[in-house]
């Protein structure tokens, strides 16, 4: 299949007072037809920046960008007519217009007569659940409604690629759920290839089988969600105990390597083990022995996409704790 999002050798520094801000540096990746991929990276790590050299509204210093074919610095309406974006401050959509009047406005843009979209209109505004509003002013709205009516304008109109810069920031998780779903539908029934920036990992999950990890600038990572599940897999066990352990126990438990201790439940902990060693577990159950320490529960911990993140972008905690990036549904 064509790749229809072609990013080649991209750099870019903004100017800073006496010094430069590197943004970008030597990125490329491609985005096949009907492909849904994730850009994620941590805050500053230059997702936004490469959104807007692909939408034509910032110029890399070197390498270029191919949507559908054409070059958004020198074929400019060509490329944006292949193209739609929800960029970040909802820049997409008029103020003083209402709901409505904003979707008929922007396909109007593209060439769309009012009557040609209005099945396309009716069905985006009861997908958003925007039944109520679609005489407000878009001005009116709270942010998350003009965070889902950007959206709606992006979709109004056919065109084949769809640039979405943090669709869910901010949303309540109703919302954030039926954007996850409207991506869903777009993947599934109309073969867009959409290119995704998010800190919502549940998002990425739910819709995103690709994706490309940028730390400062560049691609620390490029591959299959299930693939980096697989490699970064470890087999972990957390165990539950009801009652606490003697200070000795516990010092013991800290010395052994790759083991976690954290308090649970009331008077209860848990201490999560990796088993790269089947011998450490056998050094936990001995030191549990000595006092009789009842275990409640053994289970089976996943890795999650969050976890698998932090690691590829060297944020884990010493303690082997995940941070709080993430999930903000
Ligand atoms: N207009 C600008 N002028 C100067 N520096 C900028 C400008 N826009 C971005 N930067 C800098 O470029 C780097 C990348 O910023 P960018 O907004 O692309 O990051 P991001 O990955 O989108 O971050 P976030 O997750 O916070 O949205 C940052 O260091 C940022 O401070
Ligand atoms: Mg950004």
């Amino acid at each position: 299949m064509e790749d229809l999002l072609r990013v080649d050798g991209i750099s870019k520094t903004y100017p800073k007072k006496k010094e430069k801000v590197k943004a970008l540096e030597d990125v490329s990746f491609q985005v096949r037809e009907g492909e849904l991929v994730g850009l994620l990276g941590p805050n500053g790590a230059g997702k936004t920046t490469m959104v807007k050299i692909i939408c034509g509204l910032v110029a890399p210093d070197k390498g270029k960008v191919m949507v559908s074919g054409f070059n958004p610095w020198e074929k400019r309406s060509k490329a944006l007519e292949n193209l739609s974006a929800v960029l970040e401050g909802n820049r997409n959509i008029y103020w003083p217009l209402t709901v409505r009047e904003n979707l008929d406005f922007f396909a109007a843009l593209k060439g769309e007569k009012p009557k040609m979209v209005r099945g396309r209109v009716d069905e985006l505004i009861s997908l958003l659940n925007l039944e109520d509003k679609v005489n407000v002013t878009a001005r009116s709205l709270s942010r998350g409604m003009q965070q889902k009516l950007a959206l709606a304008v992006a979709l109004v109109v056919d065109v084949p690629v769809l640039i979405l810069d943090e669709p869910t920031l901010g949303l309540d998780v109703e919302s954030a759920l039926e954007i996850r779903g409207m991506l869903q539908n777009v993947v599934r029934e109309e073969n867009k290839t959409v290119l995704l920036t998010t800190h919502d990992m549940r998002l990425v999950k739910a819709v995103c089988p690709r994706v490309i990890i940028i730390n400062e600038g560049k691609i620390v990572t490029d591959d299959r969600v299930d693939n980096l599940l697989r490699l970064f897999e470890v087999k972990s066990y957390r165990l539950h105990l009801g009652s606490p352990l003697t200070p000795e126990q516990e010092l013991e438990v800290k010395g052994i390597e790759n083991t976690f201790f954290s308090n649970g439940e009331g008077n209860g902990v848990c201490i999560d083990v990796q088993l790269e060693d089947m011998e450490n577990l056998y050094l936990i159950l001995d030191i549990l022995r000595k006092n009789n320490s009842a275990i409640e529960s053994i289970e089976r911990k996943e890795i999650d996409l969050e976890e698998v993140f932090l690691e590829i972008v060297g944020r884990r905690g010493a303690n082997g704790k995940s941070g709080s990036f993430g999930s903000s549904v």
